[in-house]
């Protein structure tokens, strides 16, 4: 024993290869059952593919970076819960590729945002923040109110989605282009801000 474990140290390679095998044994042993959870984990009741104007100002809040002031992830702390709202659940964020939990928080949790204000507030705030927040940072995004929305795009967008296992209907993704007809990238905003943790579990 005493004898094989001299050698054992003294023999640098071959002690680097087995330690390296001992912290993989450990990793995988935490690492593996994690793979299996995140496939049981079951969306919250109403918990549903995002419809198509939502989506695509899923995509819009994505390609401006709001995510960079922004988190989405209320943690399990008490001053966390008491100004946000119930702590975030796996269950919400399924049909969020990519998730935009986050942990920069710039500006506030928004998780939760979605019916704290009006459609007129956001989009006033959305446009120019220091209108109705007067000390704000947050940079204006007037080119929101400018841009239409493409409805191919979306519809193409559902079809992805679809084919990595969302559940949209064949009837979503053919009312995709009627859904988002006339509509501006700041309706879609919105209209995705809205929605944000409708489906929370109710309470702190
Ligand atoms: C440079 C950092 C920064 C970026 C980028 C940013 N924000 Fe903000 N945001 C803030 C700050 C700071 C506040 C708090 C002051 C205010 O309400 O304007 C805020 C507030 C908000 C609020 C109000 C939240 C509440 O609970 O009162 C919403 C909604 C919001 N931002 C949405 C967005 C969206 C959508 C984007 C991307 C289009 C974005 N923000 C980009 C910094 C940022």
């Amino acid at each position: 024993m005493g004898i094989a474990h001299e050698k054992l140290e003294k023999n640098i390679g071959l002690l680097a290869l087995l330690t390296a095998l001992a912290v993989s044994i450990g990793g995988l042993a935490e690492i593996v059952p994690l793979m299996f959870q995140a496939e049981a984990i079951q969306p919250l009741p109403g918990v549903k593919p995002y419809p198509a104007l939502q989506l695509a100002g899923r995509d819009i809040y994505v390609r401006e970076g709001c995510y960079n002031c922004h988190s989405q992830m209320i943690r399990t702390l008490r001053f966390e819960t008491e100004r946000y709202g119930h702590y975030s659940m796996a269950g919400e964020s399924v049909y969020d590729r990519p998730f935009q939990w986050g942990s920069k928080r710039t500006g506030p949790d928004l998780a939760r945002v979605g019916g704290r204000y009006s459609d007129d507030w956001h989009r006033v705030h959305l446009l120019n923040p220091r209108d109705v927040v007067p000390e704000s940072n947050m940079p204006a995004f007037p080119w929101l109110a400018k841009n239409q929305l493409d409805g191919a795009e979306v519809q193409s967008h559902m079809r992805a989605l679809k084919r990595l296992g969302d559940p949209y209907t064949d009837a979503d993704i053919a009312g995709a282009p009627a859904a988002v007809e006339g509509k501006t990238e700041l309706d879609a905003l919105v209209a995705y801000l809205q929605g944000l943790g409708k489906h929370a579990p109710k309470g702190g």
